[in-house]
């Protein structure tokens, strides 16, 4: 995988990093920032965040100096590509300084198994010159059992935990962001093969959970549906096959068995 102008073929912008210890949300603060004018390649990067954000409209818990947490603005065709983009590159990060490293699960979370270790959050923001994707990461990273007994249905995790050592946040942060601008750069098939290549319950029976909805199908679906994990297409939708059938899910959450 290369570095620097990247195989898209355009000369990609340099970091411009904020560190705050304490924000509401760093996707907030990305947001607040672009509106002032900052530029893509906005880093903002929190120790500690009072409401940060998860997807359908749930909170994102952490305890001061626990997680990694950081926001990125980056131009990209999709939500669903930036935030494959930077899930790859924490899970890079993990392995590079030693560890197993977790897996991705559709759509936008980091999981060792079952156990959730850390979520993407990625959000259009619109301008003049061009829209933007804010991608937003959390990694739980120096939690012991028990300190992230928030909401059993998410079986939180951390990388202390699952990988039994301490890890250094600063470390942690440089290497994802040296991960995370080698896959800026890197034609989009290149990233769609490394994430099949670390998808979680590839070829195993799944649950989607309501609500969920279908590619192509209006409303939420309120039953839930199992079938096999067959892949992710290029839109970033679920492939399930049901009864060899296969079903396109767009947005849901998944459970393995
Ligand atoms: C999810 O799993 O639902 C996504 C979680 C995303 C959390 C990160 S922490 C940094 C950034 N700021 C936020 O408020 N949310 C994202």
């Amino acid at each position: 995988m290369s570095s620097g102008v990247g195989e898209r073929g355009r000369e990609l912008p340099p970091w411009e990093i904020r560190e705050y210890d304490t924000l509401d949300s760093t996707n907030l603060e990305a947001r607040r920032l672009l509106e002032g004018g900052a530029p893509e390649g906005l880093v903002v990067i929190a120790r500690h965040q009072t409401g940060g954000r998860g997807r359908m409209g749930r909170q994102w818990f952490d305890l001061p100096g626990k997680s990694l947490m950081f926001s990125v603005a980056m131009r990209e065709s999709s939500g669903f590509r930036a935030a494959v983009r930077v899930a790859l590159a924490a899970r890079a990060a993990v392995v590079e300084l030693g560890g197993r490293g977790p897996d991705l699960k559709w759509p936008n979370d980091l999981v060792y198994g079952e156990r959730k270790v850390g979520g993407v959050l990625s959000e259009s923001f619109a301008r003049e010159t061009g829209d933007l994707v804010i991608v937003g990461l959390g990694l739980n990273v120096g939690y012991l059992p028990g300190e992230l007994d928030i909401d059993a249905r998410l079986a939180p995790t951390s990388l202390l935990i699952e990988e039994g050592r301490t890890w250094d946040r600063v470390e942690l942060l440089r290497a994802a962001l040296r991960g995370l601008r080698e896959r800026w750069g890197a034609a989009w098939e290149v990233c769609m093969e490394e994430s099949r290549a670390h998808l979680a319950f590839l070829g195993s029976a799944v649950t989607v959970n309501p609500p969920y909805a279908l590619a192509g199908s209006p409303g939420r679906r309120e039953e839930a549906i199992r079938g096999l994990l067959r892949g992710v297409d290029e839109e970033g939708n679920l492939l399930l096959e049901v009864g060899g059938e296969l079903l396109r899910v767009a947005s849901g959450d998944v459970a393995g068995g």
